[in-house]
């Protein structure tokens, strides 16, 4: 039976009994997954832990639910459409058959190497299909994943290995990125020197760049196959059993693993998948983005897999080798579903048309945007030349620890309005809220976004740290999860997401906690504080400007500011290299010591019509002198 909602009355439909009878409605929807032992319950709930499980004492696999209840069905259809970077190499089309093959293949490969149900596995790989293996391998013998973006540092991918104690790493010798071929393996070695738990790695060979294979630790993909069978018995997973681990950023502290559990997270990705984007089974969907991130999770693998979708994987980036790249792709598979974040897009609107007239683009039936507030100017644009006019556009609002799309039109279904999330999905209660957690009833409201019911996919926990769980998402507002986001509902009812409003940035879609850019930027010998915000930036929603208290003697500014850029590239990654450097004389401080972020958001942003009150200050004449320094005219 599907589950696909048809029309906006039925989505109505949908929606109420979603929220009148939860249990009801998710038992329906998780009725046509195969589970193993079925549920004792749907759901229960505690919001004092909180402690949240959904399907409980249900046993289920997730890999049995993407392979063996579809073999039979579309064996022989494309699952992963891989597309190099280089379009000039060969492509790759693996059927459900081969791709259920290689994943039982390399699940054997991992158990042969020590891997038990429960250990964490870090991913840390390119764009090739051998990701999407791991990932899915992981899944079916019980480890635990935690994908690490390839583009994140050592230090980073340390920290990574290290709150999560994993036992294995799966990479690559290289990373073909654009005209960038990047040495991840190196990057791994550098890790594993500040790491103890890992006992192996496995690396694919992808560039054929030069590495080091430590003996009794290293190990090739390939050789690690090679006497492995291609069947195996899916291990029996709970379905509050932990699937993965995603590490994100936020206002305190370094980035949390973000935890996500079986049952509850296959049944939201699925359901939301095809609701939203309306897929239907000779479709080829693309979503550009890493499996690094969320998007890559629950879009690009898990959701499309379970549906038995063909996904397209790209390794590449937007403009390599010609800003028509994308397009270029679109029009060779004849893509119908096309999903990307506005950096991307704002990005590909400067170049102007030239590059998108070549291609028909005819294919698309449905256009979506994830990651950050896309710009009327930017939906339009992308609406108008890329969806010709006549795709709906689906923009998505979601999260990492939402583990699906939460808010977004439905493709077809939901009326369009530029530059909003729309309406929730069914069985998403968003609430907006003001400063001290009144429900903002009815429309043409603004506040703080939270949602008040449990949904399958949220996340549990954060990982080993249960009380940081609590404290940032549980206790703004008791009892609700806080999202961290502003939002708006209009005059008719239609929600539009606002941005962070705590201190977290999104740039080019990628979250940055300012404490962890600030932690970076204090790790330079000569810098003795800093504060971090962020400013408007056309192409990448937002950038990050630091205001870097420094000691007296030695070099120029200039040498200073580039290598305060690279020890943040050096500790995070290129990512969160401040675009804006500026040397203060001191930073505004309230009378408690606080840095007066406000103050300094607003010099970032060239804009000090009005600064407020600023008579809490404790040197109220710094303000001045960072003025000058921003040489604002
Ligand atoms: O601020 C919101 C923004 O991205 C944040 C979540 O970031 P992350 O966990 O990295 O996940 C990104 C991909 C799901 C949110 O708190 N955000 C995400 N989607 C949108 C958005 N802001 C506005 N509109 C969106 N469609």
């Amino acid at each position: 039976m599907s589950n696909k909602i048809q029309s906006l009355s039925g989505y109505i439909h949908e929606y109420q009994k979603s929220v009148n009878e939860p249990e009801k409605f998710w038992a329906r929807i998780a009725d046509s997954f195969h589970w193993q032992k079925p549920w004792d319950n749907v759901l229960s709930w505690n919001n004092e832990g909180p402690h949240v499980k959904w399907f409980e004492n249900a046993k289920l696999n997730i890999t049995e639910n993407i392979f063996e209840r579809h073999l039979f069905t579309h064996g022989d259809k494309a699952a992963i459409i891989w597309e190099p970077n280089d379009p000039n190499l060969a492509n790759k089309i693996i059927s459900y058959r081969e791709l259920f093959e290689l994943t039982c293949q390399f699940s054997n490969a991992m158990l042969a190497q020590g891997v038990k149900k429960g250990d964490r596995v870090i991913i840390y790989m390119p764009m090739i299909p051998e990701a999407a293996v791991a990932m899915l391998a992981c899944a079916r013998i019980g480890a635990v994943h935690s994908v690490v973006f390839a583009g994140f540092s050592s230090s980073a991918l340390a920290d990574r290995i290290i709150d999560c104690e994993a036992k294995m790493v799966l990479t690559s010798d290289g990373n073909f990125r654009g005209s960038k071929n990047i040495p991840v393996k190196a990057v791994v070695d550098e890790a594993l020197e500040k790491t103890s738990t890992v006992e192996k790695v496995i690396v694919c060979k992808r560039t054929n760049a030069e590495v080091t294979m430590a003996s009794g630790r290293d190990i090739w993909w390939h050789d690690a196959i090679r006497e492995e069978s291609k069947i195996n018995t899916a291990e029996s997973l709970d379905a509050e059993d932990l699937l993965f681990i995603l590490y994100t950023s936020g206002s305190t502290g370094k980035p949390k693993g973000v935890v996500h559990t079986t049952g509850g997270y296959m049944v939201y990705t699925q359901y939301s998948f095809e609701n939203v984007f309306q897929y239907e089974q000779n479709d080829v969907y693309w979503c550009t983005a890493d499996i690094g991130w969320i998007t890559g999770h629950s879009y690009i693998i898990y959701g499309p897999l379970l549906s038995g979708a063909t996904t397209l994987m790209f390794e590449g980036v937007p403009t390599y080798p010609h800003p028509g790249r994308f397009w270029e792709v679109v029009d060779k598979y004849e893509v119908n579903q096309f999903y990307t974040a506005p950096t991307a897009i704002r990005a590909l609107q400067a170049q102007g048309l030239g590059p998108v007239a070549p291609y028909k683009l005819d294919s698309l039936k449905v256009i979506g945007s994830v990651g950050e507030p896309i710009n009327e100017e930017a939906w339009h644009w992308y609406h108008d030349h890329i969806g010709k006019g006549n795709c709906p556009l689906v923009d998505t609002w979601w999260q990492t620890e939402t583990g699906g799309i939460m808010i977004s039109p439905l493709a077809g279904i939901t009326p369009n309005k530029p530059a909003h999330a729309s309406l929730p999905l069914p069985g998403i209660q968003p609430i907006i809220v003001d400063a001290e957690g009144n429900e903002l009833k009815g429309n043409n409201v603004e506040g703080n976004l939270c949602i008040k019911f449990p949904w399958p996919s949220m996340l549990r926990t954060t990982y080993g740290d249960h009380k940081r769980f609590k404290e940032t998402y549980f206790s703004a507002y008791p009892g609700m999860y806080f999202t961290g986001d502003g939002a708006k509902r209009d005059h008719d009812g239609y929600i539009r997401i606002l941005g962070r409003v705590d201190d977290v940035i999104n740039v080019s879609g990628h979250r940055m906690g300012t404490a962890e850019v600030e932690n970076a930027i204090n790790e330079h010998p000569r810098v003795i504080e800093s504060a971090v915000v962020g400013f408007p930036h056309d192409i990448k929603g937002q950038g990050i400007y630091a205001y870097v208290i420094c000691d007296e003697d030695g070099i120029s500014n200039e040498i200073l500011i580039d290598e305060i850029k690279n020890t943040v590239r050096k500790i995070i990654g290129p990512i969160a290299k401040p675009d804006e450097i500026q040397i203060v004389p001191g930073l505004p401080k309230t009378r408690s010591g606080k840095i007066m972020r406000r103050i300094l958001r607003k010099v970032a942003s060239k804009d000090i019509s009005n600064l407020g009150d600023t008579s809490t200050l404790l040197n109220p004449e710094i303000v001045e002198q960072i003025i000058a320094g921003a040489q604002i005219k």
